[in-house]
C-alpha cells in the first residue's frame, strides 16, 4: 500500500477501506508517513469529508494507537465529559463535583488550553500544589476516595490524535467534522467511562460557527460512541458569547467555586445544571428533572463544594484558596475598559474575547509559553445588557503592563454597542440522543 494512492483516491472523493485507515494512521504514529503527505490527505478529507463508516474505523484506530484504560478497578457507573472548546468554559470543574456529589463516578482527563479556549488542566495547575499528573493506582483511589478525580491526558492516550491534531492545528484542518468527531471520540472511547456526555459548542467563539454544523458534529459522534457501546448524549450550547464572567485561570476557578457555593452567574450556573443533570440521567440517577433536582440540592447543601476541595486535597492541593480567592497569586496589573457612549451590548465575539485573555498572558501563544495563572479578566457587562457612557465593561489583569494596549484594541474591535437592545440568545439550543434531535 501507498500514502500516494490513498491521498489521490481521498483526493477525488473516493471511500477508504478499513485496511487502509489502519495503513495510514500506523504508518503516520511510526514515523513512517511524513507530515507533508499526513496535511495532504487532511485538506483532502476536509474537503471531500468521510463516510459514517470511515468515521468510526479512523476514531477506532486512533483510539487504539495508545492505551485503552480499564477502569473497571472504580466501582459504579463511570461518566465522562467533554467539551468541544470554549471560552470562559468551566464548566468541568462545576459538574465534575456535582455529579460525584449525587453518586456518580468521574475519572476524568482533561487537556490543556488550545489556541483562544481555555483548558480545565491549565486551570486546575492555578491551585497551588494540585498535581494534575496522577499514576493509574492514585488516580483509580482518588476516584474511589472522593466520587470524582480530574487529571491531565496520560501521554499514551490516542497518541495518534496527538500526533495529528498538533498538524491539523498549523494546516488549518481543525474545523472539519470528521476530524474533530475522530479527534474526541478516540480519547473518550480511550479513556474508559461507561458514558460519555458531549458539549458540544456553538457561535463565533466555537470552532463549529452554525447550529446546523454543530447538530451534525454531535449526531456523528453520539453515532460513534453508541457504535462502540457507551451511552451517549450531546447538548449543543452557546459560545457566541463568552460562559461565565471571568476569563483566565485563577478567576475561572473562582468563579466555578461560586456557582457550587450557589452565587455565580446566572448563565453558567444554568448550562452547569443541565450538563450536570445528563451526566447523572446517563448514570442512572433517574428522569432529566428528578436528576436536575439532585443537582440543584447538591449545590444547596454545599456537598458539591465540598466534594472539590476534598479532591483537591487528595490530590496535593491547598483547598484553602478556594474558600478565600485572596489566597490565590494576585496580577500585579489591573487596568479598565470603560464604555465610550450609551446603548446595549449587540455583538461580543467569544473569539476575540478569548484571544484578549491570551495576549494578557492567561494562554499560550506557542506550545512552549508558560501560562500566568493570575492573568485574565472579568467582564462586567455581556451581550445584551444596557450601558451608559462611562460604565465599566471589562476588568484586565496581568503581569505585562504592556498587553494592555493590544487587549483593549482587540475588544473595542470585536464588542459593538448599538442603540437598541438585541433579541436574546439561548444558552442551550438543542439535546442530541441517538436517533434523536430535540430542539429547545
Ligand atoms: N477538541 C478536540 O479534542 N479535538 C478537536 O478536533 C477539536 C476540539
Amino acid at each position: 500500500m501507498r500514502m500516494y494512492d490513498l491521498i489521490t483516491k481521498k483526493k477525488h472523493g473516493e471511500v477508504l477501506t478499513d485496511e487502509e485507515i489502519q495503513f495510514m494512521i500506523d504508518g503516520y504514529v511510526k514515523g513512517e508517513i511524513p507530515d507533508y503527505q499526513m496535511s495532504s490527505m487532511l485538506m483532502a478529507i476536509w474537503f471531500n469529508g468521510m463516510t459514517d463508516h470511515e468515521i468510526t474505523q479512523l476514531t477506532m484506530v486512533m483510539a487504539k494507537s495508545g492505551d485503552m484504560i480499564d477502569l473497571s478497578a472504580i466501582a459504579g457507573k463511570k461518566v465522562d465529559k467533554h467539551s468541544t472548546g470554549g471560552v470562559g468554559d468551566k464548566t468541568t470543574l462545576i459538574v465534575g463535583p456535582i455529579v460525584a456529589a449525587c453518586g456518580g463516578k468521574v475519572a476524568k482527563m482533561s487537556g490543556r488550553g488550545l489556541g483562544h479556549t481555555g483548558g480545565t488542566v491549565d486551570k486546575l495547575e492555578a491551585i497551588p500544589g494540585y498535581k494534575t499528573a496522577l499514576d493509574r493506582q492514585e488516580f483509580f483511589d482518588t476516584v474511589n476516595k472522593c466520587g470524582i478525580s480530574l487529571i491531565g491526558q496520560s501521554g499514551n492516550l490516542a497518541p495518534a490524535d496527538k500526533k495529528l491534531y498538533a498538524l491539523r492545528d498549523v494546516t488549518a484542518t481543525v474545523d472539519c467534522i470528521p476530524l474533530i468527531a475522530s479527534s474526541i471520540m478516540s480519547k473518550k472511547l480511550a479513556a474508559g467511562s461507561d458514558c460519555i456526555l458531549l458539549d458540544v459548542k456553538t457561535g463565533s467563539g466555537a470552532f463549529m460557527k452554525t447550529l446546523d454544523d454543530s447538530i451534525k458534529l454531535a449526531q456523528t459522534m453520539v453515532a460513534i460512541g453508541e457504535g462502540a457501546g457507551r451511552r451517549t448524549v450531546a447538548l449543543i450550547t452557546d459560545m457566541d458569547t463568552p460562559l461565565g464572567l471571568g476569563i483566565g485561570n485563577s478567576i475561572e476557578v473562582a468563579e466555578s467555586m461560586d456557582v457550587l457555593k450557589g452565587h455565580g452567574p446566572a448563565d453558567l450556573t444554568e448550562v452547569s445544571l443541565q450538563l450536570a443533570a445528563n451526566m447523572l440521567y446517563l448514570v442512572g440517577k433517574g428522569d432529566l428533572d428528578e436528576c436536575r433536582k439532585l443537582a440543584e440540592k447538591s449545590i444547596e447543601d454545599g456537598s458539591a463544594f465540598e466534594t472539590f476541595c476534598t479532591m483537591v486535597k487528595a490530590q496535593g492541593g491547598d483547598d484553602s484558596v478556594l474558600r478565600d480567592y485572596s489566597k490565590f497569586a494576585q496580577a500585579p496589573f489591573k487596568a479598565e475598559i470603560k464604555a465610550e457612549e450609551d446603548g446595549f451590548i449587540t455583538k461580543m465575539n467569544a473569539e476575540a474575547i478569548g484571544e484578549m485573555s491570551v495576549i494578557l498572558g492567561a494562554g499560550r501563544e506557542t506550545k512552549e509559553s508558560d501560562i500566568d495563572f493570575s492573568a485574565g479578566l472579568m467582564l462586567h457587562k455581556k451581550y445584551g445588557d444596557a450601558v451608559k457612557k462611562g460604565d465599566v465593561l471589562v476588568t484586565m489583569y496581568t503581569s505585562k503592563e504592556a498587553a494592555f494596549k493590544g487587549a483593549e484594541e482587540l475588544y473595542r474591535k470585536s464588542v459593538v454597542i448599538g442603540s437598541t437592545a438585541p433579541a436574546k440568545e439561548p444558552l442551550v439550543y438543542a439535546r442530541v440522543e441517538k436517533d434523536k434531535v430535540e430542539k429547545y
